[in-house]
């Protein structure tokens, strides 16, 4: 059998084959505390689960058409001018397959072979296989502590040439937890349209940030593509639901690769999302997020106490990207020592690029606080 070439560029990610022997430490009776996982901990709230029982029990089983529910695009609408006070035509909204599909759409729309896609190193994985599943190439700027992990304006204008067509960065960001400054947004825009690009926003850890405002992109102009999910605020990852906002031009090409690609995101899901925006979901979403800040003002500085660095406190998401080169310039070979002794499962850096990636690991705070409190335990018996 003859693999195609490009699969020779897509790598497993590291953390996968540390959650597997975690796994293989927990059947074997070992106690693991997990501060790997990207996505919440609780369950979808119930009242979203009831509402996709009762889609189940109503029959609805049917493809909905490629650009979603049509209330459901509605409610998203509604949803941007409620938390955003912004009006968006829920025309221009594509419902997805998750965040995953969207990011996979608007790239294939807007990306040709050969074409540089401009992405954060460190940042979000998957972004840079799916350029090169379009045989497009990921461009990573480095970025560091000293910007907030996010690029200056005058950094992507050293990045971007002819033959960049898109810049893609997450607000807040996997792995950092931080926020795009809103400040730059029009500088980006300013770089991305004058080179005749695109300039796309993936917002999926909106709603959970903790105190610092996070306007969307779409404040900015509706030139931006933003991308969101059900995922990680909604509580909702294994329903496997996402939208992306597009301008109106870009909106009958997402139609068509939609209508290719996956047909519909599933119909279930889409009707139980409905409930997602409305008391009392939104109540019991609100209290999880309050329950992520509290871990994080726990967890943040009971690892800087350990000596890990952490000079940017992140305003979302539920990440810490750490600087731990205190006890190692070996990440990877940390992170594997800390899950054989000391019963600790993180992800190093360099899931997430190259750029001092062996000098970094990430902890999620997706546990309870008391799990959060037994890992700092075991960290500080490993460590001190
Ligand atoms: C930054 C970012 N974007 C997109 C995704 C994909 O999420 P989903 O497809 O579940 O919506 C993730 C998941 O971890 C993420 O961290």
């Amino acid at each position: 059998m003859a693999i195609a070439a490009r699969m020779q560029r897509i790598q497993p990610f590291h953390v996968m084959a540390l959650l597997a022997r975690a796994r293989e430490l927990e059947a074997a009776g070992r106690s693991i505390i997990h501060m790997e996982i990207g996505e919440p901990d609780f369950v979808t709230p119930q009242p979203v689960i009831d509402a996709g029982h009762a889609a189940l029990q109503a029959g609805l089983t049917h493809y909905t058409p490629a650009t979603g529910l049509p209330e459901l695009r509605r409610r998203i609408a509604r949803h941007y001018r409620d938390r955003y006070a912004v009006e968006v035509d829920p025309l221009r909204i594509v419902v997805t397959p998750g965040a995953s599909s969207a990011l996979q759409l608007v790239l294939a729309a807007l990306v040709d072979p050969g074409s540089r896609v401009l992405l954060t190193d460190p940042g979000y994985p998957c972004n840079r296989n799916f350029v090169y599943l379009l045989n497009a190439e990921p461009v990573g700027m480095p970025v560091g502590a000293d910007t907030a992990w996010q690029p200056s304006v005058a950094q992507v204008q050293a990045h971007w040439n002819e033959d960049t067509s898109v810049l893609l960065l997450a607000s807040p960001s996997n792995p950092t937890g931080t926020l795009l400054d809103p400040g730059c947004m029009h500088g980006y825009l300013d770089v991305v349209r004058a080179g005749g690009g695109t300039l796309v926003i993936d917002e999926i850890y909106h709603g959970l940030t903790y105190g610092a405002a996070a306007p969307t992109a779409l404040s900015v102009s509706d030139e931006i593509c933003v991308i969101n999910s059900f995922s990680k605020y909604f509580g909702m990852t294994g329903w496997r639901l996402g939208w992306l906002v597009a301008p109106p031009a870009l909106v009958p090409e997402l139609d068509k690769l939609a209508q290719n690609l996956f047909l519909a995101a599933p119909t279930l899901s889409q009707h139980a999302a409905l409930q997602a925006f409305e008391a009392p979901a939104t109540g019991i979403l609100e209290q999880r997020c309050a329950y992520f800040r509290q871990r994080r003002d726990y967890l943040l500085p009971a690892l800087r106490e350990l000596g890990f660095g952490i000079p940017v406190p992140p305003d979302g998401a539920f990440y810490l990207y750490a600087d731990c080169s205190r006890f190692t310039r070996d990440s990877f070979a940390f992170s594997h020592r800390l899950l054989e002794e000391a019963g600790v499962a993180i992800t190093p850096g360099i899931d997430f690029g190259s750029y001092r990636a062996g000098e970094h690991v990430r902890f999620a705070y997706t546990t309870s606080l008391e799990n959060l409190r037994e890992g700092v335990r075991r960290l500080r018996d490993f460590l001190l």
